[in-house]
């Protein structure tokens, strides 16, 4: 059981931020990542049709042995998470949104949070809901559609990033916060342009590091750890292009090759 692999999916290849800090805090885990490029971007999608492909990936991770399953993605974590976990039971499912919210509601006491990500993020507003159930904090949010297709198209660290970063962090929706969620798993690779439009004066959060920690102690909980040092990684995705294959590297920052299984045939 403990050499199973960890199943980790998302809509595309952003999820790969939340694959690689799984590497880095558990690196002897196998794991198998799922890309859903051929129905991305969940964002834009209605809640039923991320809830559908959501749980075929699941199922198939499931077939595929995995001895935890991660949703790597905000907007299926949003919407899909309650479905799936009640679909499979044979497997545990892990969100990205309540590591952020239990690990960090300690901190939430009395803040000014924002949150930023996808319509189908924002608009179920999850975040809203976990946040206010735990803490005393103000939430505001604002969905920022345009920045995921923005970074899987290599434009960050540069000035056109920071336009579009700007204009939207600008918004009075969110403008007197002093904490924002990056509710997103493309936005780790904006966070440092980020945290540079708000001079360091907000804290910035990513879910990348927060969820692998919490899986870890999950891992430990459930005493499933692999000892074997011998770790084998697959990349796979749904519709295989050469840009997706280009982007997936600076996603999981190293060269992968991503192999391409249609599981809707
Ligand atoms: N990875 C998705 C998320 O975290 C964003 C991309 C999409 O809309 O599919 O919400």
């Amino acid at each position: 059981m403990s050499s199973n692999p960890i199943g980790i999916f998302d809509s595309g290849i952003g999820g790969l931020t939340i694959a690689n800090a799984i590497k880095e805090k558990l690196p002897n885990e196998n794991i198998i990542y799922f890309g859903d490029t051929k129905h991305l971007p969940y964002g834009e999608k209605s809640e039923k049709a991320i809830r559908d492909y959501s749980l075929k990936i699941a199922k198939y991770l499931e077939k595929k042995k995995c001895k935890i399953i991660i949703i790597a993605c905000n907007s299926a974590s949003s919407v899909a998470f309650d479905h799936i976990s009640k679909e499979i039971s044979s497997v545990p499912i892990y969100n990205v949104i309540d590591p952020v919210v239990n690990t960090l509601c300690d901190k939430f006491e009395n803040k000014k949070i924002g949150v930023i990500g996808t319509k189908a993020t924002i608009n179920s507003g999850i975040y809203q809901e976990k946040i206010k159930n735990k803490t005393s904090s103000k939430v505001f949010s604002l969905d920022t559609p345009l920045l995921a297709p923005m970074i899987e198209e290599g434009f960050f660290n540069q000035e056109i990033s920071m336009s579009i970063i700007k204009k939207y962090l600008d918004n009075e929706l969110i403008k007197n916060i002093d904490t924002l969620i990056l509710a997103c798993t493309h936005y780790p690779l904006i966070k440092k342009q980020i945290t540079e439009y708000y001079n360091n004066k907000v804290k910035v959060i990513d879910s990348s590091s927060i969820t692998a920690e919490y899986i870890k102690a999950e891992l430990q909980k459930k005493k499933i750890i692999n000892k074997n040092i011998k770790t084998s990684y697959k990349f796979i995705v749904s519709n295989l292009t050469e840009s997706f294959s280009k982007s997936a590297s600076y996603f999981f920052r190293e060269k992968i090759t991503l192999k391409e299984v249609d599981i809707w045939k």
